[in-house]
């Protein structure tokens, strides 16, 4: 059965990539939760999605240019400041600490695509290993040359390549980088390329997949996951799928 990520939580209706959008996802029946990273200023990992707070909070400036704890004061809620009450940026350890009070499986997108952040495989896996997570965890990145550094630390955890656009034989370009998922745009690659790299073994989570029509289609080749804003509508429409088979 295709499992449902919540896409920087169940970002639909909560502010994106705060504990509050992990926990609701969670509460949903989300199979997973996906999240971004970035790194602080003092080196700690972070859960935000844009090199700058400026989108999401109502702070200025980059993330590496603030510590962990200049990062906690500002609201990551801001946005949604009439319906939530402050919500603080979270480190990558509060989700993992809240992970093992759950079953949730996650899926942490590294974002050194833009700024090269020096060590944060190192400081993810080390994260993952420390709390015992190591099963649960899918590691991905538009930066491949990170996901195979991540491999070589840690074979055992998954990684999963992500993509805007095609590339040729990707079940070929995942095994020649050792990733066991490809992580494409939902509109990359017709169904034919995606069942392809389903019957290769190659685990497919397209995102972002948001409309019904396509959560059906994806649902009816028994996709691996999708990555979803919305874990409530995945869910019922995942129902009614199955229902009309
Ligand atoms: O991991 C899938 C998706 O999150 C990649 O794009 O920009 O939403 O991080 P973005
Ligand atoms: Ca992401």
């Amino acid at each position: 059965m295709t499992q449902i990520f919540a896409h920087r939580g169940y970002s639909a209706k909560y502010p994106e990539n705060t504990m509050l959008a992990f926990r609701e996802a969670e509460k949903a029946g989300a199979h997973g939760i996906e999240l971004d990273v970035q790194l602080s200023k003092d080196g700690e990992v972070v859960v935000i999605h844009d090199e700058k707070v400026n989108r999401t909070t109502n702070g200025k400036g980059y993330v590496q240019g603030l510590t962990l704890k200049e990062l906690q004061r500002l609201d990551a809620g801001y946005h949604m400041k009439t319906i939530v009450k402050k919500q603080p940026i979270p480190s990558l350890r509060d989700v993992l600490e809240w992970m093992t009070t759950t079953e949730v499986l996650c899926n942490i997108e590294l974002k050194n695509n833009v700024l090269q952040y020096e060590g944060m495989e190192e400081k993810v896996i080390s994260l993952v290993w420390e709390y015992g997570l190591s099963e649960r965890v899918i590691i991905s990145s538009f930066n491949h040359y990170s996901l195979v550094k991540s491999y070589r630390i840690a074979p055992e955890v998954e990684t999963a390549a992500l993509f805007g656009n095609a590339v040729y034989m990707p079940w070929v370009y995942a095994q020649s980088i050792r990733a066991r998922g490809i992580h494409p745009k939902y509109t990359a690659y017709p169904i034919e390329i995606l069942q392809k790299l389903l019957e290769n073994g190659v685990a497919v989570r397209p995102y972002t997949v948001n409309k019904e029509k396509d959560m059906e289609k994806f649902f009816r080749i028994n996709c691996s996951s999708i990555i979803t804003d919305d874990p409530v509508l995945a869910l019922k429409v995942q129902k009614k799928t199955s229902l009309g088979k």
